[in-house]
């Protein structure tokens, strides 16, 4: 089972995430959280180059490609030996993060950036996707209140690329509708948990 959480900046789905994987190590499932991009010594380097402030020259097309060179050295090293152990892998971030970023955001296109990473990815595309919604003044809002948060050069984005980023994840959840589950993540914390724990839980529930 391969379960990824998307959404804009300032949605909130890493603290969702801790606590839905509190949940459900409690419970019992065998869980591997993991992240996009990194998670694996090789691949944090690269997420290291991808989000360096400094680096504003990083052109576009290089930017999407090395966001497939990450995720495909994190597929190779961990989420796919997990996967083949029976673990359940939560991961944040994945390929519709580069189709709603660098497809939509950047304007490079969603089928373009499809092909680098389905040639990155093998073709793989999770069981299920979380999308946590929100509006992109409400999520830069929650960043800017946040003082501990460490912001990153795509933080500092317009907020028109930040609506098309949401607009593009949106288009994504249409077309992918069977592994999309829209999340509204301007509710309150707690709200947002039980919903993604339930959608969680109603997807493992179908694979028995
Ligand atoms: P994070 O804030 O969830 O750690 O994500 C890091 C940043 O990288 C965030 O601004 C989204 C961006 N990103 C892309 O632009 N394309 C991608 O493929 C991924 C995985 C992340």
């Amino acid at each position: 089972m391969f379960i990824t959480l998307e959404g804009p900046e300032g949605s909130g789905k890493t603290s969702v995430a801790n606590e839905v994987c509190r949940r459900l190590t409690e419970a019992g499932y065998p869980i591997v959280r993991t992240r996009e991009p990194g998670g694996t010594p090789i691949a944090e380097e690269i997420r290291s180059v991808i989000l360096d402030k400094k680096n504003t020259a990083l052109d576009p097309r290089a930017e999407a490609l090395l966001y497939a060179a990450s995720r495909r050295q994190h597929l190779v090293e961990k989420v796919w030996p997990a996967i083949k152990e029976g673990k359940i892998v939560i991961c944040d971030r994945f390929v519709d993060s580069s189709l709603a970023y660098q497809g939509g955001g950047r304007g490079l296109g969603v089928e373009e950036v499809l092909k680098i990473n389905l040639f990155a990815t093998e073709n793989t595309f999770p069981d299920l996707t979380l999308l946590f919604d929100i509006e992109p003044e409400k999520g830069l809002a929650r960043i800017a209140k946040n003082a501990n948060r460490e912001i990153n050069r795509l933080d500092l984005e317009k907020l028109e690329f930040h609506k098309k980023v949401r607009q593009t994840f949106l288009d994504l959840a249409k077309k992918y509708h069977e592994r999309y589950v829209i999340i509204d993540a301007s509710k309150p914390l707690d709200q947002v948990v039980d919903a993604a724990y339930s959608a969680i839980l109603k997807k493992l529930g179908n694979k028995q």
